[in-house]
């Protein structure tokens, strides 16, 4: 990643105290979910060096309070054939109005984290769209947009955090944290969710949300099969499926899909883990709310 070539200075237009501002809003826009999970671990990251990172879907977001904000952060994926997610599509035609000034974002930080699939031509193109066009409204970029490719090895993590690392450096130079400080590995972040033991109640209430939802249906894919030629970029399949119920659809209806794994798949995963002997065990899942 290049030499970050920002000022302490960008981090105070908005406020004239003696100490930098260390807040930011963290603005997603997702289709799927990942982009928001991205944010999460980004604000949860930003609190290990006593940034706070106000997370919102950018949906919920009053663009004009752009203008006031000390720092922003965007999640953004791409979507359709290269189109930002729907919650996005306020936000970026008010971006695109003819008639802003250019100095109208002049010193605001911002840096911009997308994601998509290089398998699409248009590869993460809602973020190098958004990206551009903040900085042609006098928005300062203070940290190389990050891509997250879904055909990374690691997945979206395999950028996410090596991208976050880089973005907490130039967080803490702008916030003027001593010289050669380096962000403390070995502190852990509270977490999002704690699992204690299921107490005897959870378990007598617990019940599979598949079992009991009459919108789930048990099926066997009985064809998968590669549509486009093998020499196309994009892997699209026709799936056909046996249903064990009788089910009504209609054209145009979407189907969710939830795999599952093979009873012995699952094993030889907890024996390669060494979870054997605690899979067992239910739990249930708390959101932490003093993790904040
Ligand atoms: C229907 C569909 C279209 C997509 N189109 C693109 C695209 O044009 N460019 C790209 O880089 N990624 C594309 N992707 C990949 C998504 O950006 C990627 O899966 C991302 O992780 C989704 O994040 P989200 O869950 O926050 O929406 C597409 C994904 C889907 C399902």
């Amino acid at each position: 990643m290049p030499e970050q070539t920002v000022s302490h200075d960008e981090l105070d237009h908005t406020n004239d105290e003696e100490e930098p501002c260390k807040e930011l809003i963290i603005l997603y826009a997702t289709e799927t979910g990942n982009a928001q999970d991205c944010a999460d671990y980004i604000a949860r990251q930003c609190r290990r060096i006593g940034f706070h990172g106000r997370v919102l879907n950018v949906d919920a977001y009053s663009p004009i309070d752009l203008i006031e904000e000390p720092l922003v952060l965007f999640v953004v994926s791409t979507t359709g054939s290269g189109v930002e997610p729907r919650a996005m599509t306020a936000l970026w035609n008010i971006l695109l109005r003819s008639n802003l000034p250019s100095d109208l974002f002049e010193g605001l930080p911002f840096a911009v984290f997308g994601l998509g699939d290089t398998s699409y031509e248009k590869f993460c193109w809602a973020a190098k769209m958004l990206s551009r066009r903040m900085k042609s409204l006098g928005a300062t970029e203070i940290c190389e947009r990050g891509e997250a490719d879904e055909q990374h090895p690691l997945g979206i993590e395999g950028t996410l955090e090596p991208w976050t690392a880089e973005f907490l450096k130039v967080l803490s130079q702008l916030a003027q944290h001593p010289e050669g400080h380096e962000v403390a590995s070995s502190t852990t972040p509270p977490p999002r969710v704690v699992l204690p033991a299921a107490s005897s109640t959870d378990l007598k209430n617990a019940k599979d949300p598949m079992d009991n939802d009459s919108r789930y249906h048990r099926a066997k894919v009985s064809v998968n099969r590669r549509m486009t030629a093998q020499d196309w970029y994009q892997d699209v399949r026709h799936l056909e499926f046996d249903f064990e119920d009788d089910v009504k659809y209609d054209p145009g209806d979407v189907a969710v899909i939830h795999p599952i794994a093979e009873a012995e798949d699952v094993q030889s995963f907890l024996d390669l883990m060494k979870w054997s002997d605690r899979a067992d065990t239910p739990l249930t899942i708390r959101r932490n709310v003093t993790g904040k």
